[in-house]
């Protein structure tokens, strides 16, 4: 029998870090220590009290059933008092809020609820792939804007062509931003907000790196006036709490666009874990003091390898938010030569911007996911390269 893939799957974007990947397991298998500041995953173990939560709650076979497509009403409560905390925006946690198996789930079947064939999807570029992937898994066309250095790593609306704004359907914004790291400036969302009315556009924002802050606390898009009437914005405990394994998140905003997500959730799973809902509503509700910690130690961390990068002569853009880093190339080299060169050469792994999108070209991303010894070690083996 001949087995043959889908087209949608033939047609993916060739893996950019395939190339990185294979270079990785050659350098490890002559056994040298790699320092692996390549992935955006803490390092650091999800706070006690939340794992006690789900010790418990997996102990009481109440949590072992399906759980509700929506998510536990108590778990909606949660992460609207979560919304109404941090922000200052009030959700009804039965319309406006959904509970999502990570938020990478909720974004993946986002355009399937609102994407038909042919219609535009603004996607950012660089950006998380998720985006555009699934825009063409559901018969989408994405349609990249650039993300440029010289623009704070913000799209150029104006500069969207009539007819695809007329065409497009969702545009998806996220700030912090992966993997730039840049911050949405005042005036940027007002902008959005005016675009999406304008052409009719759905934004979706995803603020996975709500938390990770070592200045002001970034902004919901949805405090924006008028924001509510055309967004949806994707929050998750992942990177929040260390809890990337976990699997668990929500969606909030306006109650066309959850409910739209809820239909398709509906028809591909049954829900996320009751006792991983009630872990997150011991995360969302208890003790903030660790996530203030954590933001302490990954300020750290940040100063000694951007602080580092920076005496020793690279171009770094020092974070003020989420736990990514870019680092210009040195002349000469493309964004993969640089990250396969500190891979070979000082045995640090990177990822090459170019795997977001064309427009990271220019730009190698580093994250602080290593104790500061190791980011000091890395700092030290970068320094000494004669690139
Ligand atoms: C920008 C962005 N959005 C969403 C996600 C997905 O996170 P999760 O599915 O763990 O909530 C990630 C993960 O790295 C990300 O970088």
């Amino acid at each position: 029998m001949k087995i043959e893939l889908a087209n949608r799957i033939r047609e993916l974007p060739p893996y950019l870090f395939a190339r990185i990947d294979a270079l990785k397991n050659e350098e490890r298998k002559k056994g040298k220590d790699l320092i692996d500041l390549g992935i955006g995953d803490p390092d650091l173990p999800t706070p006690p009290h939340i794992v006690a939560a789900l010790a418990e709650a997996a102990r009481d076979p109440g949590t072992h059933r399906y759980p509700s497509y929506v998510g536990m009403e108590d778990f909606r409560k949660a992460a609207a008092g979560f919304m109404k905390t941090r922000f200052g925006l009030s959700f009804d946690p039965q319309k406006e809020v959904i509970c999502v198996i990570g938020s990478k789930e909720a974004i993946a079947h986002f355009p399937f609820a609102f994407v038909n064939p042919g219609d535009v999807v603004l996607c950012p570029d660089p950006g998380y792939p998720v985006y555009a992937t699934l825009t063409r898994f559901a018969g989408g066309e994405p349609y990249f804007l650039p993300l440029r250095r010289e623009s704070g790593f913000l799209p150029d609306l104006d500069a969207i062509p009539a007819d695809v704004a007329r065409r497009a359907k969702i545009l998806w914004i996220n700030y912090p931003n992966n993997p730039t790291a840049a911050l949405a400036v005042p005036g940027f969302y007002e902008k959005v907000v005016a675009f999406a009315q304008k052409n009719d556009v759905i934004v979706a924002s995803d603020l996975a790196y709500s938390e990770m802050y070592y200045e002001a606390p970034p902004p919901s898009f949805l405090e924006t006036p008028g924001a509510r009437e055309v967004g949806i914005e994707f929050h998750s405990l992942s990177k929040t709490y260390n809890m990337t394994g976990w699997r668990v998140g929500w969606a909030c905003g306006n109650a066309t666009l959850v409910g739209g997500l809820g239909q398709v959730k509906t028809n591909v799973d049954s829900g996320a874990f009751d006792a991983v809902q009630r872990a997150a509503i011991a995360a969302l509700t208890g003790d903030q003091a660790p996530v203030a910690r954590q933001r302490e130690i990954y300020r750290e961390r940040r100063d000694v390898l951007c602080g580092g990068l920076a005496k020793a002569g690279f171009d770094v853009l020092t974070p003020k938010a989420s736990f990514y880093t870019l680092v210009a190339n040195p002349k000469g080299l493309t964004s993969i030569e640089f990250a396969s060169r500190l891979l070979t050469e000082a045995g640090v792994v990177a990822t090459p911007a170019t795997g977001f999108g064309a427009a990271g070209e220019g730009f190698v991303r580093l994250t602080v996911c290593a104790d500061k010894a190791r980011l000091a070690e890395a700092v030290d083996r970068m320094a000494k390269l004669k690139l």
